[in-house]
């Protein structure tokens, strides 16, 4: 068993284990909460969680809080999926394994669902309680730009926009960088908040969550076209049909191939400023861009 594996069976189920206690404790109408916990449950990677987390050991520093932060930014991750599933949006029948949240739930509760974990995302972070008041606020100060029009949000109007238009790698540079990439590194610097790390660490870190988050996204990408819907728990060549811009759609698979791994190998030296020494958060990024899910 590798080091990250180890790693990964020890915290998912203890983020997963916040996510429910979390939602369980809301005071909503009862078909709310199912419906938030419906796309909370069907699981995931907890990619962004395990990001803040594998920059606490990276950085040998241990929090008793920072699940529950992985816990807030993996309510945001999941919000943003099932709106994007939505019929307006992407208009995706399976996520996760499952049929999409408004599949089950009807497009009213989806969009509802996705409003109330958002929302109470942020009161998880204002209710930590052994974190400095100067630090949740820079967190969650953070997480609203990473998160809204600056961010993923505006990454997800221009990803809409551009449908069935030619646009240039730069412009989907900035779509990649912004939909995806965002809230990626948001997780990143996330953990860095958590440790105290000193600027220029911080300013390591959010080189390193830059080009892990494009990678990231150019992998989604490529497994659009190489994986299948049984293996991604999502419909595959989805992107394709609905003529995206990808970087396969731009470059090529196997240009797309050569960008995600030179975004890989500039995150890997980011980390080399840090510490010579490789650690879980060098697996981590391994296993992002060798990823088949
Ligand atoms: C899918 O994210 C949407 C993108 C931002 C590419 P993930 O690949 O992290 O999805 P889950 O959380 O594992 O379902
Ligand atoms: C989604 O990108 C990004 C966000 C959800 C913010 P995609 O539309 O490519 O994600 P998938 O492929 O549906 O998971
Ligand atoms: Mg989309
Ligand atoms: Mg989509
Ligand atoms: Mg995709």
């Amino acid at each position: 068993m590798t080091c990250l594996q180890n790693f990964t069976e020890l915290n998912i189920p203890e983020i997963d284990r916040q996510l429910t206690e979390q939602v369980q404790s809301i005071n909503a109408p009862e078909i709310l909460k199912e419906a938030m916990n419906y796309s909370l449950a069907a699981g995931g990677k907890r990619v962004r969680p395990l990001f803040l987390l594998a920059v606490l050991d990276f950085l040998q520093v241990k929090h008793s809080e920072a699940s529950t932060v992985g816990a807030a930014i993996e309510m945001v991750h999941t919000y943003s999926l099932i709106h994007d599933d939505l019929p307006s949006m992407d208009n995706d029948d399976y996520r996760r394994g499952k049929l999409t949240n408004h599949k089950v739930y009807g497009d009213a509760l989806a969009i509802l669902a996705g409003d109330g974990l958002l929302t109470y995302s942020f009161g998880v972070l204002s209710r930590l309680k052994t974190v400095p008041a100067e630090d949740k606020l820079e967190l969650i100060q953070l997480m609203s730009e990473a998160a809204g029009a600056e961010g993923m949000v505006g990454g997800q109007v221009l990803d809409i926009e551009s449908e069935r238009k030619i646009i240039s790698v730069e412009e989907l540079e900035t779509i990649h960088i912004n939909k995806t990439g965002a809230l990626l590194s948001f997780s990143i610097l996330a953990g860095a908040i958590l440790a105290s790390a000193d600027a220029s660490t911080r300013k390591a870190l959010q080189d390193f969550g830059f080009h892990i988050g494009l990678a990231f996204q150019i992998q989604d990408d490529i497994l659009d076209i190489e994986g299948t819907t049984e293996s991604l728990g999502k419909t595959a060549g989805k992107d394709v049909a609905s003529e995206k811009n990808t970087y396969p759609a731009l470059l090529t698979l196997d240009g797309a191939k050569i960008k995600r791994d030179w975004h890989y190998n500039q995150s890997i030296e980011s980390l080399r400023h840090i510490s010579s020494e490789p650690g879980l958060l060098d697996e981590l990024a391994a296993y992002i861009v060798n990823r088949s899910k």
